[in-house]
């Protein structure tokens, strides 16, 4: 285990959750910090809470923050999950303002993004080559793409359509709660997702993650899907390590 730090925030849309991250050995260096997504979840309100955690840890350096939105040059263009007004904030600079940083220490990152990054360094994708791609089940699908490695970002898998519809409103985590599906009932419409999917892009390795990846045993054997899907290692951490590890490299 390392001693560099980071520190990494996770934005989602029902939480935020923060902490200093052990960036070599990849795991919180602390116990983290949660507090509840404000409603609405407006940039500036989210960025209040944002800065309340860092300030918690003390943190002075660098920080890596996800969204769950596209996120180019630190603008974020979509939002699903969240408020409507982040799209076409300037994310990096509305933090690098609220945590009194300079632009280059803040990194953004879209949350699946993150949690990829976090498991092909540290979890189930560590010396992968080929083409994987990483499937957060939550509130909505996330997806990230790794080339032997190196990351596609912005994937936005969780919106191709299944049978007319956004997959994420058919497979996700969320949809399995909300109908009370049991893991048996759910499992088909992921399959149904994993296949569609499979049309166009042929992955090496999928990787499941999202809060419903602890229960991976329940589900995952259930899959009917051509590529081999294995469930993330570092769960509900991944977006924060991600976030930590991604700003650790740019300081
Ligand atoms: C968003 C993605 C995000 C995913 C998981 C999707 O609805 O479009 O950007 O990664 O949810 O939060």
């Amino acid at each position: 285990m390392g001693t560099a730090r980071g520190f990494g925030v996770d934005i989602g849309g029902s939480g935020i959750k923060g902490c200093p991250v052990d960036v070599e050995g990849g795991v919180l260096a602390e116990e983290r910090l949660r507090i509840s997504t404000p409603q609405p979840s407006t940039p500036d309100a989210v960025a209040d809470t944002v800065a309340e955690i860092v300030a918690k840890f003390g943190w002075e350096g660098p920080v890596g923050i996800t969204l769950p939105c596209v996120i180019k040059n630190g603008t974020a263009l979509t939002a699903a999950n969240v408020d409507e007004d982040w799209i076409d904030t300037d994310a990096q600079e509305l933090f690098a303002k609220r945590l009194g940083r300079v632009r280059e220490e803040i990194v953004m990152v879209n949350d699946a993004d993150a949690a990829g990054l976090a498991e092909m360094r540290f979890g189930a994708g560590a010396e992968r080559q080929g083409l994987v791609v990483v499937l957060t089940f939550g509130t909505g699908i996330g997806s990230s793409t790794f080339l032997n490695g190196q990351l596609v970002p912005n994937t936005e898998f969780g919106h191709i359509e299944v049978d007319g519809r956004d997959a994420e409103e058919e497979a996700a985590a969320s949809v399995k709660d909300n109908l009370e599906l049991t893991y048996e009932e759910w499992a088909p419409r992921v399959s149904r997702y994993v296949r569609t999917l499979e049309r166009f892009l042929w992955p090496d390795l999928i990787i499941a993650g999202g809060g419903v990846s602890k229960k991976a045993h329940k589900w995952l054997p259930l899959l009917q899907t051509r590529t081999p899907i294995v469930p993330a290692k570092l769960k509900n951490d991944a977006g924060i390590v991600g976030a930590a590890s991604a700003a650790a490299q740019h300081a």
